[in-house]
């Protein structure tokens, strides 16, 4: 298949961490039910095509996602890939952290939210009741051995709020990241944000402390945005960036969420940048076009349409 050509440029990271979230991001947002074998075929493909760090699934309220209601069957499935420091699943409580630690994960990540809207409809709780819940999660998982990641959602706009002031999200990483956890994603829910808006915001955190080295960031491509404020962060000095194979995702509690950064097209870039990523694109692209016959609409994701042309749905 093409390849781009390579031209590197001297500000950018030498290698990249995909944080693959496509099984969760991407399935958690189906209307139907994704198959458990399925979900775990996808997997298993995304882990062959290279993915170092893949977020499986999602323990929390089967009434409230539904979609992920089949995380234990699904790591049952999965046995040793499932499983290990770089295989995290989603935690909101204790609750979904026993359920966790019974299923063998090593690999955790909380979830809060820089605005009160938004904390209330995905978690129901405030944005300081939601972190009061998570703090027992974070230390009884660290005192575990697991590593933790937490995500700060509505970082560059919240849906029902607006604007969020960048200190309002530095305020919130910060006390996320103090809680105990090993890495702080910044998402962009809504996919709202710009460049000099990414720019910013890392200013404002290492301000506080927190280096690049501890941050990743987490970009829905709602506004076309996402593979621009990538590379913004990577200028920055970012070098874990989430994207979700086929631009799945979004979230159920989000208004106007659509899909994340698409991890081909992301590849593509980092490839023609001469960035380190481990990843077998033609193996990734086959992946989603096998998925997006599953989900039976076509791959979002412009590099997967280009390489493999009409056969978006459909190509088994
Ligand atoms: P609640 O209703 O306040 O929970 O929801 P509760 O503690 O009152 O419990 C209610 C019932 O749920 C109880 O069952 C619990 O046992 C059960 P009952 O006694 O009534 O039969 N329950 C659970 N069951 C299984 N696993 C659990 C669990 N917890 C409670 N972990 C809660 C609070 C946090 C549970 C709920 O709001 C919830 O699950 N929210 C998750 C929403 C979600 O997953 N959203 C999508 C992920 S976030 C996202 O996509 C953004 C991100 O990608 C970054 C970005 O893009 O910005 C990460
Ligand atoms: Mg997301």
């Amino acid at each position: 298949m093409r390849r781009p050509q390579r031209e590197t440029l001297p500000d950018v990271p030498a290698g990249v961490t995909i944080y693959e979230v496509g099984p969760r991001d991407g399935l958690q947002n189906e209307k139907s039910v994704v198959p458990v074998e399925v979900k775990a075929e996808f997997v298993r493909r995304l882990v062959a095509a290279g993915l170092d760090t893949v977020e499986t699934t999602s323990f929390v309220s089967p009434q409230w996602v539904p979609q992920l209601a089949d995380s234990a069957e699904l790591l049952g499935l999965l046995g040793d890939v499932g499983r290990g420091r770089n295989r995290p699943v989603l935690v909101p409580n204790e609750r979904g952290l026993d359920l966790a630690l019974a299923q063998g994960v090593q690999a955790i990540a909380i979830f809060g939210s820089a605005t009160e809207t938004f904390a209330r409809k995905n978690l129901n709780r405030s944005v300081e009741e939601s972190i009061a819940m998570f703090a027992p999660v974070v230390q009884r998982a660290r005192s575990e051995g697991l590593w933790v990641r937490g995500y700060v959602s509505m970082c560059f706009g919240d849906p029902w709020e607006g604007d969020v002031p960048i200190e309002q999200v530095a305020e919130v990483t910060s006390r996320i990241m103090d809680l105990g956890c090993d890495q702080v994603s910044l998402g962009d829910t809504i996919g709202t944000g710009t460049t000099g808006h990414v720019h910013r915001l890392l200013d404002a955190l290492d301000a506080r402390g927190i280096g690049v080295d501890r941050l990743a960031v987490h970009f829905h491509d709602t506004y076309g945005q996402a593979l621009a404020n990538t590379l913004a962060a990577l200028a920055h000095g970012v070098t874990v960036v989430d994207a979700s194979t086929g631009g799945l995702g979004g979230c159920p509690y989000a208004k106007s969420a659509t899909g994340n950064l698409a991890t081909e097209d992301l590849v593509w870039a980092l490839d023609g940048l001469g960035i380190e990523t481990g990843v077998d694109l033609d193996a990734l692209v086959e992946t989603s076009v096998w998925m997006a016959g599953h989900l039976g609409r076509p791959s979002s994701s412009n590099v997967v349409r280009a390489l493999a042309g009409s056969a978006g749905v459909g190509g088994q």
